[in-house]
């Protein structure tokens, strides 16, 4: 496979601490890497590069790892504009706007679905994420739930069965989580490697801690990985019952006590904050700062989708998480690559390091630090060397 030497990287930010300036980035200055299509064979600084069959020169910019967006729920139809529009007015989200989207989607056909998702598979990329999670969970039948994810399978390999998003107008609680851990999954289980419960006792819509331990411990006897969306309205009882279930990642976070942040420090259960919902729903930010001095792994992730946060920028997280939530311009990037990388488990992507797959974006700027201090400024790139998945 042909080779690129991408060199003239004015900072490098490999999250290897192995490398370079020996903090969490890993930061190497007058850096070049070596790739092809599939492997990174090279990292270094740029006066001991060897040679390549061609070459990228980066002229003074920043590269770093591809981001990696680890919660998105991009398949669906239907505008909710205007329930943006009257929470900006005041009104509060509570989740029932879901059942709309679930409507215009259940409507939509396969081919209005998979062009709406390539557009926005699209827009990640354009902006300099290279890997992306996709999440069910606006169909909520076995079919529509079926096919949702089998849209998700044919552009990632991270898809999540989110059949417990909420319990759909029309139908019995109980019932509806009995249909969800039982034919459902069965159906969904083939084309998802995750399953995710939207665990909320403060929504009428979403689910308690008893339903959510029930979708998820059959979620894990079907061989998925557990994800969990909680304390996003009020603190409750998602964060604790996601660490005593062994789950990978415990979303949002937004409200949490004392205990919720001790048990994380304690387990491996990676924090994903998502400050788009926060910017989108005029909610408080949750003390990012706080869970990383706890020992805390934190990553961040748009969670992009129509009713909380519509947006598909991973730099407007870093920016936010910055500005509002305590993390350095370090800390955030770190959390938007590596610490969304190890909510999915994955060493091959996030870092860059020989053997590491090649996701590497490049940055209008002469450091990282620029994704915070110039917000809202198109500056991230993708480097086209080959597959992203
Ligand atoms: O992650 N909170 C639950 N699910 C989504 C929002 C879905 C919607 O409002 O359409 C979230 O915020
Ligand atoms: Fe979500």
């Amino acid at each position: 496979m042909a080779t690129t030497l991408i060199d003239g990287i004015a900072e490098l930010v490999t999250n290897d601490p192995d490398q370079g300036d020996g903090s969490p980035l890993g930061l190497i200055h007058d850096a070049a890497v070596v790739a092809d299509g599939s492997t990174i064979h090279w990292v270094g600084r740029a006066v001991n590069a060897p040679a390549a069959d061609r070459r990228i020169g980066a002229t003074g910019r920043s590269v770093i790892p591809g981001f990696v967006d680890s919660h998105t729920h991009l398949v669906f139809v239907g505008d909710r504009s205007a329930e943006f529009a009257a929470r900006m007015a005041g009104e509060r989200y509570d989740g029932g706007g879901i059942a709309s989207t679930v409507a215009t989607t259940r409507a939509a056909s396969d081919d209005e679905l998979r062009t709406a998702l390539a557009e926005r598979v699209f827009e990640l990329h354009s902006q300099g994420t290279t890997t992306i999670e996709i999440k069910s969970g606006y169909g909520l039948t076995v079919d529509d739930e079926r096919r949702i994810l089998q849209l998700a399978r044919a552009v990632t390999e991270e898809t999540t069965f989110l059949g417990g998003h909420v319990v759909p107008p029309g139908a019995e609680r109980d019932e509806y989580v009995r249909l969800v851990s039982g034919e459902m999954l069965a159906a969904c289980a083939p084309y998802a490697r995750w399953i995710d419960v939207f665990c909320e006792p403060a929504s009428a819509h979403a689910f308690d801690a008893h339903e959510s331990r029930t979708i998820l411990t059959a979620g894990a006897a079907a061989g998925l990985g557990l994800r969990v969306h909680a304390n996003q309205l009020a603190a409750g009882p998602g964060v604790q019952l996601a660490v005593e279930l062994g789950a990978v990642s415990v979303d949002h976070c937004t409200y949490l006590t004392g205990a919720d942040v001790d048990a994380l420090a304690t387990s491996d259960t990676v924090a994903t904050l998502l400050p788009g919902v926060e910017f989108s729903t005029r909610s408080p930010y949750p003390d990012a700062r706080r869970l990383v001095d706890a020992g805390v792994t934190v990553a961040l992730a748009t969670d992009c989708n129509p009713g909380t946060s519509f947006t598909s920028s991973m730099p407007f997280a870093v920016a936010l998480a910055v500005r509002e939530m305590g993390l350095t311009p370090a800390e955030a990037l770190w959390s938007a690559t590596a610490g969304a990388a190890l909510s999915l488990r994955r060493t091959d992507i996030g870092r860059i390091a020989v053997g590491a797959r090649p996701h590497l974006t490049m940055l209008a700027a002469p450091s990282h630090v620029h994704l915070a201090y110039r917000p809202g400024v198109p500056l991230a790139r993708p480097i086209q060397l080959g597959e992203r998945t």
